[in-house]
């Protein structure tokens, strides 16, 4: 065998909303569960996420969890799967009370219960009037969820493997996952982890972009690993714009901040949404907005020297009302604008926040791909969970605030998946004579490359292409020459040298490693968005202005290894409602 050898009955890879909910279920069971973190578990990027989780309480204002789903539906664009959004939706209210019961320190309206504020998209009966549905913990519920959690995980015994990174999948000879790779980041030693269940939960890779509000570490290890593995990924044409990230920062400034009743201005001092989206206006669903705010700098009524960003000014509800709910965005103003939004609106632009699509999983948890006529195979041994799977329960676009419940609803469910395909056997797999070999032969690469190419250099430019051809606005021709261009990149990138080899902290070695990540997710994403010619939720294409749900409501698959697409249908079929027949997206 190539690396030392270490047993588990569930290997988590990630540390953030999902992989915690996935490892609480598991350590629960009484089962031996790893938990992988690139950095200290409360430090995962679920720690940024500020304004709320969606559930439809009904603390504030009567709300159903029949009008949650129409609205996720809706908020998709129709490419959401309804047996998957029904399920999330059905289990919200459960999801947050049972959060609150582990320790959740929600907000609460007078009559002492969980404090719900509106958000993007977020309507009563079918699109008639906002309602308050995201449960809040003022402006650090993601905070809030992650201690909570975490805190759960430490008393119910489960193994935390910090600042440690998954390299590869081990697949036996018939396809199945019997363990992982991994790697101590500090000092470079490499082990083989051979489990019963691997899960991947490893977030987002909003870091193929220049501009975003993922932090450093989201670089898609997930997507990568299973990329090189043979599994495709699924609607990577995908990508939400946040309309409201800092200018020139990138730092997200939450939809809370329109939820209280913040609004947006262009130069004029004109609230422009109340021209693209009259009945909700602000609070129409993200990608709505981000297009409003595009156009607007476009053609000219953008505010500021430059005229590149729109206001978002919220000092009209008051200092008292900003300091209590808002507390994190004011001090995020002040630090990354130079301005108090108790005084002055901020300047905002739309800025990477969200990747819709991702491991393709069913609502399950289980990772499934086509074979031969089944487009949903389930591979065993495999789950996936929270950003880094696509269930596909955001489709094309996802609502605010439905990724905190995403991830603790799916997170949940893989771990009771694979509790009972765990308790089902009576041993581990055994591991194939090869274990670890690919992960040998890349780092083998790595450690002996000399004149080649510079991480950072390369990284770079990768995020520089991608937020030029794959940003808000798309048209043929500037998604070809992305396509182009991401290929020679991801060409270059099988060269990459550690330039530094003498640092005592391994970190040349990990970005090396997650650029391999990073460059998988850009290539997904520029060669999807190339071959959907229509505009349907975050993919807007000038060339192809409508939706064309005759030829294009399906789900994009993307294998990495020969560059080639295959399509599979949306899921028409809620599990025990009637299908949401689609309609128009009008705000
Ligand atoms: O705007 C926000 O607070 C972000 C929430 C989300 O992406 O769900």
């Amino acid at each position: 065998m190539t690396f030392p050898i270490r047993k588990f009955d569930a290997v988590i890879v990630g540390g953030g909303g999902a992989g915690l909910r996935a490892a609480l279920q598991l350590s629960q069971a009484g089962l031996n569960t790893a938990v992988l973190s690139k950095v200290f578990p409360t430090r995962s990027h679920t720690v940024a996420a500020q304004g709320g989780i969606s559930a439809s309480l009904g603390n504030v204002q009567e709300d159903r969890w029949d009008w949650h789903m129409y609205d996720t539906v809706k908020g998709s664009d129709w490419l959401g799967d309804q047996d998957a959004i029904e399920f999330m939706c059905r289990r919200a209210p459960e999801a947050v009370i049972e959060l609150e019961h582990m320790g959740m320190p929600f907000d609460r309206v007078e009559s002492g219960k969980i404090y719900q504020r509106p958000f993007g998209g977020h309507t009563a009966e079918h699109g008639k009037r906002a309602v308050e549905r995201a449960c809040a913990v003022a402006d650090r519920t993601g905070h809030a969820m992650l201690h909570t959690l975490y805190q759960q995980n430490v008393r119910a015994n489960t193994q935390f493997f910090v600042e440690w990174t998954a390299l590869d999948l081990i697949r036996d000879e018939d396809g199945d996952v019997v363990g992982v790779t991994v790697m101590e980041m500090e000092s470079g030693d490499v082990y083989i982890f051979h489990a019963k269940a691997v899960l991947f939960a490893t977030g987002g890779a909003g870091r193929i972009y220049a501009s975003s509000t993922n932090a450093f570490m989201n670089t898609g290890d997930g997507l990568g690993i299973c990329a090189r593995a043979g599994i495709p990924l699924e609607d990577m044409e995908f990508w939400q714009f946040h309309p409201t990230g800092v200018a020139g920062a990138g730092v997200l400034i939450t939809e809370g901040v329109r939820g209280e009743g913040g609004i947006l201005l262009n130069a004029d001092g004109e609230r422009f949404m109340e021209r693209y989206a009259p009945t909700v206006k602000d609070l129409a669903s993200r990608d709505v907005v981000s297009r409003a705010m595009a156009m607007e700098i476009y053609e000219g009524r953008g505010c500021g020297p430059k005229k590149d960003h729109v206001l978002l000014k919220i000092d009209h509800i008051g200092a008292e009302k900003i300091k209590s709910k808002l507390p994190g965005i004011r001090e995020i103003s002040i630090q990354f604008a130079g301005i108090d939004p108790i005084k002055d609106p901020i300047p905002v632009v739309p800025t990477t926040h969200y990747m819709m699509g991702g491991i393709p999983t069913n609502y399950l948890g289980e990772v499934v791909v086509p074979e031969g006529d089944n487009p949903e195979v389930v591979v065993k041994g495999l789950y996936a969970a929270g950003e880094c799977a696509c269930a596909s329960v955001h489709g094309a676009n996802r609502l605010g605030t439905n990724s905190l419940l995403d991830l603790v609803v799916f997170g949940k469910s893989a771990g009771d998946s694979m509790i009972a395909f765990i308790n089902e056997q009576s041993d581990w797999k055994k591991l194939p004579e090869n274990a670890g070999e690919f992960t040998k032969q890349r780092l083998d690469r790595l450690n002996n490359q000399t004149g080649g190419e510079n991480v950072d250099a390369l990284r770079n430019e990768l995020q520089r292409t991608v937020q030029l051809h794959a940003g808000v606005f798309r048209t043929d021709k500037i998604l070809k020459e992305g396509v182009d261009k991401v290929l020679a990149l991801y060409e270059r990138a099988k060269v990459t040298e550690i330039q530094d080899k003498s640092q005592v902290w391994n970190t040349a070695r990990i970005e090396a490693l997650e650029l391999d990540n990073l460059m998988e997710v850009a290539k997904a994403t520029m060669i999807s968005a190339e071959a959907r010619k229509e505009s349907r939720g975050a993919h807007a294409s000038d060339d192809h202005p409508e939706r064309d749900d005759e030829n294009w409501m399906k789900h994009t698959l993307f294998y990495s290894a020969d560059n080639r697409l295959a399509y599979k249908p949306v899921h028409t079929k809620p599990l025990t409602v009637d299908y949401i027949e689609p309609a128009k997206r009008v705000y």
